[in-house]
């Protein structure tokens, strides 16, 4: 079978409080690099990975894979509650972690969607099916679920791609307001978005990482052309 690379010599560092973007055209890698650092890669045998993955200083591949995957979250496109309560929902994970008393657990999920700014729309239906929730509650239902388990990196797969401007806006004040406590990776096909919320941003094409600087020289001053074509939406 030939072989195919879908990225390669891919070198970068994610500083922890940060929100780093990482943009490109459709089938630049941004989705396979998420899989690639939390590991999702290895639920398909035929992938294979070359190099390091460092978490602080622990290679990816060297930690529990729940433990890795509770550290690093992360959100697909579309939103997937389970099926059941608001409540269940968020109390999955730490259900599955800890036993908590019952008190314990009602704060954390709360706490949880507080931090995902959903608290006030949900607070008095939390033992209603999540499934009833809007599309953009749905998906800051799972920023919650996320952060019910504690997580140390946020990663988002163009979270916001099927939601309405106001529904984008809470996820991006909400990753703009938990910044001190998470580290977040936003890949996203809206430029516009990754200029609005990001710290620095990385510049994918064709699996190789053109370009990683600050959000604003990116989008004033690329160095790469290709990356110039790009954020001034000659190519995409
Ligand atoms: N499961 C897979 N099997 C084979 N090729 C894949 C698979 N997933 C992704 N690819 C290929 O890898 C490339 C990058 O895909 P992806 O990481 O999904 O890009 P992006 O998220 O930037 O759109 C694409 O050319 C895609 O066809
Ligand atoms: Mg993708």
């Amino acid at each position: 079978m030939g072989k195919r690379l879908i990225l390669r010599g891919v070198n970068l560092d994610i500083e922890a409080n940060t929100i780093v973007s990482v943009i490109g055209p459709a089938h630049s890698g941004k989705t396979t690099l998420l899989r690639v650092i939390n590991r999702l890669i290895e639920t398909q045998r035929e992938f294979m990975r070359s190099g390091d993955v460092l978490l602080d200083d622990a290679e990816v591949r060297r930690l529990d894979i729940d433990v890795l995957r509770r550290r690093v979250g992360l959100i697909f496109a579309t939103p997937v509650p389970l099926p059941g309560t608001i409540f269940d929902n968020i109390a999955y994970g730490p259900r599955l972690q800890h036993h908590h008393r019952r008190q314990q657990l009602a704060d954390l999920v709360e706490h949880s969607l507080r931090s995902a700014f959903l608290w006030d729309e949900v607070k008095d239906r939390l033992s209603t099916s999540a499934l009833r929730l809007s599309g953009g509650q749905q998906q800051r239902l799972c920023i919650a679920r996320t952060i019910a388990v504690d997580p140390e990196v946020i990663m988002m797969d163009e979270p916001t791609s099927g939601l309405d401007p106001i529904s984008t806006a809470q996820i991006e004040t909400a990753m703009r307001e938990l910044k001190k406590q998470y580290t977040w990776v936003l890949v996203t096909n809206n430029t516009k978005q990754a200029a609005r919320v990001s710290d620095k941003v990385a510049f994918f094409l064709s699996g190789e990482l053109i370009e990683m600087g600050e959000a604003a020289q990116i989008f004033t001053k690329p160095k790469d052309p290709r990356t110039d074509d790009y954020v001034s939406g000659r190519i995409g």
